[in-house]
């Protein structure tokens, strides 16, 4: 069968590290072929280098047959290539047919709107993609935005198409619906290479499977030869564990108390309606509902990023309405958000500034009037060493590390504060298989040690696994709590929609 892309020898180094040693990876065309590794391994750094956003330093590349050699995107697109990002480069106040012809128009001259939506209404038929062409981006699920980046990809001629950690930010039913496209365009002959840690997902999906290792190709398998456990053997080298906690006494010391909490939001829609829960000293209570029925509200609420509209949040027994989101994590919460990007991290600064955002009131990263740089750093090496953040040193920026690392970074700064109540939403996504194992030993260890967490995640093994208490979000309301050891999936799944149980 014909290749579509073929890599040979690719090489790229940043300074301290090979990101891509000696690469070697053949897609055939109109396969979907997965690229699998730990946070770090390089998948990223190989991907954009086939979409010319960077270059390597050895290595060929040939696609479809012939040899290239991209300066940028630009090159890439020319040559049929297309990658979708993570974080979605869409312009929300404008409809879907505007972003997919937004920078495409001509340099002068007028739009040919009417041309540019027959073609997308053709596409969209062809591929069997199904978006409004006149909807407002900002009114959109996810699934949805993602479905018009690919679409922005199609349109511009793309016949191989990369996805760099596509389902991450997906709810189950949204990875079915992209699975289902992505089957429909391999059978109108497109290529498709994703990056994905959910290795269950990578075994249903993919034609062959490639295994990266510190920047090293380690095998390409057929993914019927496979488990997911070996898959993870290859990629990290040894047996992982899974999550699990044992059963035990937890004694009755709230460190959160939340009395009829709730929201409006601006346009008046209840986002959160008399929401009464509780998480004691010790143990660690989980959230689970589909994305969009409230747990980031109410996340965002306890924490003092919004103001509820009513009803009461105690921490350690002290009311903290009105309390700012400093003084709050100063008083002993701590807090992971979803959104690493937005909330999380500085990207242009150093590690060890980041390490000690939110806590530099607090040694050893300052003392309430001046940052101690020389403690900061110290400190940092020690999350680094301690959460095996891959990193070559304290001084790189936030942005030369890997997603995952970048998490792993997150993870370590806010569970070395040692909060009193840890609000943990979506810990381990982007994190790989081993790391995820390692984050959920520490949190268990954590909890073992007193500290309240509260955890919100799409990850029906981790929440089932880690959870000592388990509620049910729906529509803004807690409406049920469930036993996490004795609920299946299928019985938690129905709660989270609503659905009659
Ligand atoms: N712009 C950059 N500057 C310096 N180092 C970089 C840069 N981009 C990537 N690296 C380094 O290259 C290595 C590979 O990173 P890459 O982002 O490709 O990993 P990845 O396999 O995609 O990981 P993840 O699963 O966490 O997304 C890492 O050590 C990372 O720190
Ligand atoms: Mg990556």
């Amino acid at each position: 069968m014909a290749l579509a892309v073929s890599l040979k020898g690719i090489t790229k180094r940043f300074p301290g590290v090979v990101a891509n040693d000696n690469i070697t990876f053949d897609v055939e065309e109109g396969t979907i072929h997965a690229l699998v590794g730990e946070n770090g391994a390089g998948k990223s750094t190989l991907m954009k280098i086939l979409y010319g956003m960077q270059q390597a330093d050895e290595g060929t590349m040939t696609v479809n047959g012939t040899p290239v050699h991209f300066r940028s995107p630009t090159d890439a697109i020319a040559a049929g290539i297309g990658m979708v990002h993570q974080h979605f480069q869409l312009a929300s106040n404008f409809t879907v047919l505007e972003n997919i012809i937004l920078g495409m128009e001509p340099g002068r001259g007028t739009i040919d709107f009417d041309g540019a939506r027959e073609k997308l209404v053709k596409l969209e038929e062809a591929y069997g993609l199904d978006v409004d062409p006149d909807a407002y981006v900002s009114e959109l699920a996810v699934g949805e935005k993602q479905r018009i980046e690919i679409l922005k990809v199609l349109y511009r001629g793309a016949r191989i198409l990369i996805l760099d950690e596509p389902t991450a930010v997906l709810v189950p039913q949204e990875v079915t619906e992209l699975f289902e496209n992505l089957r429909h365009l391999k059978a109108e002959g497109v290529t498709i290479i994703f990056i994905n840690h959910k290795l269950d997902e990578v075994l249903a999906l993919a034609d062959r499977i490639t295994v990266i290792r510190r920047g090293r190709t380690i095998d390409t398998v057929d993914p019927n030869d496979v488990t997911t456990k070996d898959l993870a053997e290859l990629m990290v080298g040894s047996e992982l564990p899974t999550p699990s906690i044992e059963a035990r006494d937890i004694p009755d010391e709230r460190v959160l108390e939340v009395v009829g909490l709730g929201l409006k939001a601006t346009e008046g829609r209840d986002r959160l309606t008399d929401v009464s829960f509780y998480v004691r000293r010790g143990e660690i209570v989980g959230i689970a509902g589909v994305e969009g029925n409230g747990q980031l509200e109410l996340l965002e609420t306890i924490i003092g990023m919004r103001t509820q509209t009513s009803g009461t949040v105690t921490l350690n027994g002290e009311n903290i309405d009105g309390w700012t989101t400093a003084e709050r994590l100063d008083k002993g919460m701590g807090y992971i958000p979803e959104d690493r990007h937005t909330h999380g991290l500085l990207l242009p600064a150093p590690l060890w500034e980041n390490a000690m955002l939110g806590h530099q009131r607090t040694p050893p990263y300052g003392n309430g009037f001046l940052i101690n740089p020389k403690g900061a750093r110290e400190k940092t090496q020690e999350i680094v060493d301690k959460y095996d953040v891959r990193t070559v040193g304290v001084e790189v920026a936030a942005l030369a590390l890997s997603g995952g690392n970048q998490q792993k970074l997150l993870f370590g700064r806010e569970m070395e504060a040692k909060p009193d109540l840890l609000i943990a939403a979506q810990p381990t996504r982007g994190i790989d298989v081993g790391a995820q194992a390692a984050i959920w030993g520490q949190l268990r260890e954590a909890r073992s040690a007193g500290m309240g967490v509260l955890l919100a995640s799409a990850d029906f093994e981790e929440l089932l696994g880690l959870s000592d208490r388990l509620y049910v979000i729906f529509e803004g309301r807690l409406v049920a709590e469930l036993d996490p050891k004795a609920v299946t999936p299928e019985v938690l799944g129905k709660h989270m929609t609503g659905a009659e149980v």
